[in-house]
């Protein structure tokens, strides 16, 4: 009879132990959770791009080649491969338009992007 009075604590400790094994799963969940949200928060909104001129040369393909031609060497609108200008102005005339280009919806970061592409071309 004298293993008895240890059951109890045998059964506390059994406890114990469930209740910190579950605990600290419920921690690495949380912080699933959190690193989740920082993912999520990041892709909300683009800051900046890794390969700028590889996006922004993506981006011209897609929204500037309708009127600058195919290889954007001129079309409806005058050729885009060999600008004169600054970045700001390049993003101005993007964000803004000018005469009769319509201004184009893309933000500071593609706009930006978009203009170091075309410089990077411009001869
Ligand atoms: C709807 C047709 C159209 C689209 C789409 C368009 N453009 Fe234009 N773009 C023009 C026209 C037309 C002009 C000449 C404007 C003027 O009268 O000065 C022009 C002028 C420009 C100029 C000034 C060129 C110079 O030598 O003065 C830049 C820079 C330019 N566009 C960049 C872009 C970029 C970058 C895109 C894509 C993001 C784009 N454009 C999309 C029609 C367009």
């Amino acid at each position: 009879m004298k293993g008895r009075p240890l059951l109890p604590f045998a059964i506390t400790a059994i406890i114990g132990i469930l209740l910190m094994v579950s605990l600290s799963f419920v921690g690495l969940d949380q912080r699933a959770e959190m690193n989740a949200d920082e993912d999520g928060a990041e892709t909300e909104e683009v800051t900046e791009f890794e390969d700028p001129i590889a996006e922004g040369q993506r981006l011209a393909e897609q929204s500037c080649i309708a009127c600058h031609g195919g290889d954007l060497s001129g079309g409806a609108g005058p050729a885009l491969t060999s600008l004169d200008k600054s970045p700001e102005e390049i993003i101005n005339i993007i964000q803004n338009g000018q005469g009769t280009m319509p201004p184009m919806p893309l933000n500071d970061v593609e706009a930006d992007a978009v203009a170091q592409y075309l410089l990077s071309i411009s001869e």
